[in-house]
């Protein structure tokens, strides 16, 4: 048996002696006496009894073992032409006094507080303030509109929200307050109080129960760390289902922090000290996961980059932050490589760099599709690592694992389960698929630590989005197979999630967007494929009766509404006004049927469908209209 299968035998053979152990790696106030119990749902909890402080053992805790002087973070906003490093002894001061400031606005244990800020320093500085008091941070994503933000409001009923000014787009500067008013407008549930952090590039105008940032810090006292219950939420982070509410993915704090401090060693091969670089966003679980835990509990550096790919300026930026931060790992989505690819295809510019700190190159979000594979490893002279998770495991369920035991990588594979995550194929029946032969994704209980502990106040949604289906599994939600040498493949989802340029959405929530429009009588959204993004959205809609017949009206209000809803990250931006749609005879629409056509692929006609002719008028309709590759898709029968 290699290395890499002994450990991972132990791990899912005898979880409790696995985690025991990797559990003493961080400074608890109360070390766990209780590796594993179960709640009474059946559902993992771990070190129960253990007591500790995520933003002691990831700041505190290094500052007092000699490390104060160390960079904790580098940020680099190229959008703003700034730079700062700020070190584990600032960061604590910094944190300690915020927390402090959070406290004297009433916020204790427990409390839920909202951050809607951009990758600044700050956000850091707000979330692990919120960690040190033991209260619970909500992040949302700066790139949701209003709405989606009130939706987690409402939910989340934080104390208090905390912003930034502005964020900073490559061309633009968008104010934040505005989209926070309208948030808590539209929320039935109004916060005690906003925190602003006001940044040069706009100041927002503050209001009564608004607080400037710099002022409530100033006078605030520093604020000690909280001890919590292994077992008390960290954070709720809002990710799409299927359905028109997001759900928010409960995640604890002992567990969580076991498992991001093994993972720095076993996947991404970390030693204090070193400098990782992960180009996400705090917004999204990546981030913080590995740009605002991880890095910090493992002792090392993390990079806080407000800039894109390329464009700011241009597509050599992260040869330049590898080169002028010594990186040694590096961590990003397919979709930045392939917007990269598309502007530099020969990767010249990163022949003005010296990039020779990197060890190892670490891509997620989405599938790494085999050709941005080839590209990077035929680049770089490092291991490129594609690695499988999701919001709600929070760290990664398939990867190579160069901290462990490193294995030749295969194009289109998230090689080996991570020690700990028993994954299993399942076909329709439930029975264990063999290899090479494709089915639903699970993982056996118990989830390992750091996955998620429930959806916030839904304990119901919990069991049946993700437990129901399978008893004694979790349902990822994903389709894929394993090759007759143990590799995971993972396919792509087997519900309504599709995955924009890395970023998770829902095609069912759209539908509710677009269905909730006057004119429109029946619709559906798919995702599509697309070169750069990964996926992109596209409504086929049915008007109602009645319909002034104005088409190219229709698409744009249709557009425009999405982006009000959700927001711009949604790139919903083609819209098809059909007759009718292909449905099965009880009524399902063939969606499934319809991204094939759109994606150009073969298709086979159900026996099911109600009106075969209803798929040719809509073949037609995407043909005409270029949609995608449907000009190449063709009848299995032809
Ligand atoms: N705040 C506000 N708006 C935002 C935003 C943010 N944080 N992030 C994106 N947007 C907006 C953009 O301005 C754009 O708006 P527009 O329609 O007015 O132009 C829209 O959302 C779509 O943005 P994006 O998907 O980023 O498209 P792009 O064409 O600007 O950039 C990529 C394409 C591939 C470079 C970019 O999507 C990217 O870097 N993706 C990687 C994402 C990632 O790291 N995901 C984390 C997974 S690990
Ligand atoms: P998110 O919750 O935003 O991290 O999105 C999780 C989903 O993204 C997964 O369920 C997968 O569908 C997809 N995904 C993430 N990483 C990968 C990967 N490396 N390979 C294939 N799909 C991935």
């Amino acid at each position: 048996m290699t290395l890499y299968q002994r450990t991972y035998q132990q791990s899912v053979e005898h979880p409790e002696t696995f985690w025991a152990e990797q559990a003493k790696r961080l400074p608890w106030y109360t070390p766990p006496a209780t590796t594993l119990s179960y709640d009474d749902q059946q559902h993992a909890c771990w070190f129960g009894d253990g007591e500790l402080n995520i933003c002691y053992a990831a700041i505190d805790y290094h500052v007092e073992q000699g490390r104060g002087g160390q960079p904790a973070i580098f940020w680099d906003s190229p959008v703003t032409q700034s730079k700062q490093t700020v070190t584990y002894h600032e960061l604590r001061d910094r944190v300690a006094k915020f927390a402090g400031g959070l406290a004297s606005l009433g916020v204790t244990k427990g409390d839920r507080v909202v951050i809607y800020m951009p990758m600044v320093p700050e956000a850091l500085v707000a979330m692990y303030a919120c960690a040190r008091l033991g209260a619970v941070h909500s992040v949302v994503f700066g790139g949701f509109a209003p709405h989606e933000l009130a939706i987690r409001i409402e939910d989340a009923e934080p104390k208090v929200i905390v912003a930034a000014s502005c964020g900073v787009e490559v061309d633009k500067v968008l104010p934040y307050k505005p989209i926070i008013e309208q948030a808590i407008a539209l929320s039935s549930f109004k916060p005690d109080a906003c925190v602003v952090f006001q940044r040069e590039a706009l100041r927002a105008e503050l209001l009564e129960g608004d607080y400037d940032w710099a002022e409530l810090v100033a006078s605030a006292p520093f604020a000690d760390c909280v001890p919590v219950k292994a077992t008390d939420p960290l954070y709720v982070l809002y990710t799409s289902g299927t359905t028109g509410k997001p759900k928010g993915v409960v995640r604890d704090t002992g567990g969580y922090a076991v498992a991001l401090a093994y993972s720095m060693e076993a996947i991404y091969a970390l030693e204090p000290g070193d400098v990782m670089f992960t180009a996400s966003d705090v917004g999204w679980v990546v981030g913080h996961s590995y740009i605002v835990y991880a890095p910090l509990l493992r002792g090392c550096t993390t990079i806080v980059y407000e800039g894109k790919p390329v464009k700011t300026p241009d597509a050599g930026s992260f040869w330049r932050i590898i080169d002028e931060y010594k990186v040694k790992s590096f961590f990003t989505a397919p979709t930045a490589f392939r917007a990269i690819k598309k502007e530099d295809p020969d990767a010249k510019l990163l022949g003005n760099y010296d990039i020779s700190s990197l060890e190892h190159l670490y891509v997620a979000g989405e599938r790494l599709d085999p050709p941005t594979f080839h590209w990077l490893d035929d680049l770089l002279d490092v291991p490129v690592i594609d690695h499988w998770w999701q919001t709600e495991t929070g760290w990664p369920i398939a990867a190579n694992l160069p901290g462990v035991e490193a294995v030749p990588a295969k194009a289109g594979s998230a090689t080996y389960p991570v020690p700990g995550f028993n994954v299993q194929i399942l076909d329709r029946d439930g029975e264990r698929a063999a290899p090479m032969q494709q089915g639903s994704v699970v993982i056996k209980q118990p989830l390992p630590p750091g996955c998620l502990t429930g959806i916030w106040r839904d304990p119901q949604r919990f069991h049946s989005a993700y437990m129901a289906a399978f008893p004694g599994y979790y349902l990822t939600g994903d389709g894929g197979y394993f090759d007759e040498d143990g590799y995971l493949f993972i396919m792509g989802r087997t519900d309504d999630v599709i995955n924009v340029a890395g970023h998770r959405l829902s095609t069912g929530e759209m539908e509710e967007v677009v269905g909730g429009h006057s004119a429109v009588a029946e619709c559906a959204v798919i995702g599509i494929h697309d070169d750069l993004k990964g996926q992109l959205p596209i409504g086929l809609v049915i008007p109602k009766d009645g319909f002034d017949g104005d088409e190219a009206k229709l698409e744009a209000e249709l557009i425009s509404l999405v982006r009000e809803r959700i927001g711009p990250i949604a790139c919903f931006k083609q819209v098809l006004v059909v007759n009718r749609l292909p449905k099965t005879r009880s009524g399902k629409i063939l969606r499934k049927l319809l991204r094939n056509i759109a994606d150009g692929k073969q298709f086979g006609i159900p026996s099911t469908i109600d009106d075969p002719t209803s798929l040719e008028d809509v073949h037609v309709a995407m043909c005409e209209r270029s949609v995608g590759a449907a000009e190449r898709a063709k009848p299995l029968d032809l």
